[in-house]
């Protein structure tokens, strides 16, 4: 695939994720503290760095899973629809569930995500997100506990792509297009 040129501009530094980290790591770790063993489900690919970062903060005993949900607009623009390209490998049935998203801009993925798992009867399930755009909503999901609230802009790194490129990012920056 060609790319038109681009350059990225950072948004948010490393050392400002690393602190936000610690400090969402804190609070999930007190909301949890009464729970046996909570199930922290990580949506790939975009969470991978975010969710290895934050589950070696938390003080608390947790299993980690992973599900691939894959999200594009069919020809109507007003119907999104959602794939499950991998699905979780543990039960969570009776379980406490902490899905942890990179970005949540329209929400539908996470909507569609949040059905599926709610049909399994989890005890509770929250949502971890590192990013949001507030401005691109179109769907009534919230994140319990969110990194950032950003711009309408196209952000990578820390695991988030443009195309499958720039995940290994140590910051977040945003993509401004030169050519
Ligand atoms: P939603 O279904 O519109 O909320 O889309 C969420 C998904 O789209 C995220 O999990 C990302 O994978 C992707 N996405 C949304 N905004 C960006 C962005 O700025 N950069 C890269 N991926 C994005
Ligand atoms: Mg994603």
């Amino acid at each position: 695939m060609t790319q038109k040129p681009y350059t990225v501009d950072e948004l948010i530094s490393a050392k400002a994720i690393a602190a936000r980290v610690e400090a969402l790591a804190k609070e999930i770790s007190s909301h949890y503290a009464d729970t046996d063993k909570l199930v922290v489900v990580g949506l790939l690919r975009g969470s991978f760095i975010f969710i290895a970062d934050l589950v070696r903060e938390l003080d608390l005993p947790v299993e980690v899973d992973f599900m691939e949900a894959s999200s594009y607009g069919n020809s109507t623009e007003s119907s999104r629809e959602v794939r499950i390209l991998k699905d979780l490998r543990g039960e969570i049935a009776g379980r406490d569930v902490l899905v942890v998203e990179d970005i949540v801009d329209t929400g539908y993925t996470l909507k569609h995500v949040l059905e599926i798992l709610e049909t399994r009867h989890p005890r509770r399930m929250e949502v971890c997100a590192l990013l949001n755009k507030p401005s691109r909503r179109e769907t009534d999901v919230t994140a319990r506990w969110v990194g950032f609230d950003i711009p309408d802009k196209f952000v990578v790194g820390y695991g988030i792509d443009y195309a499958q490129r720039n995940r290994n990012l140590p910051h977040i920056g945003a993509v401004r297009f030169t050519g």
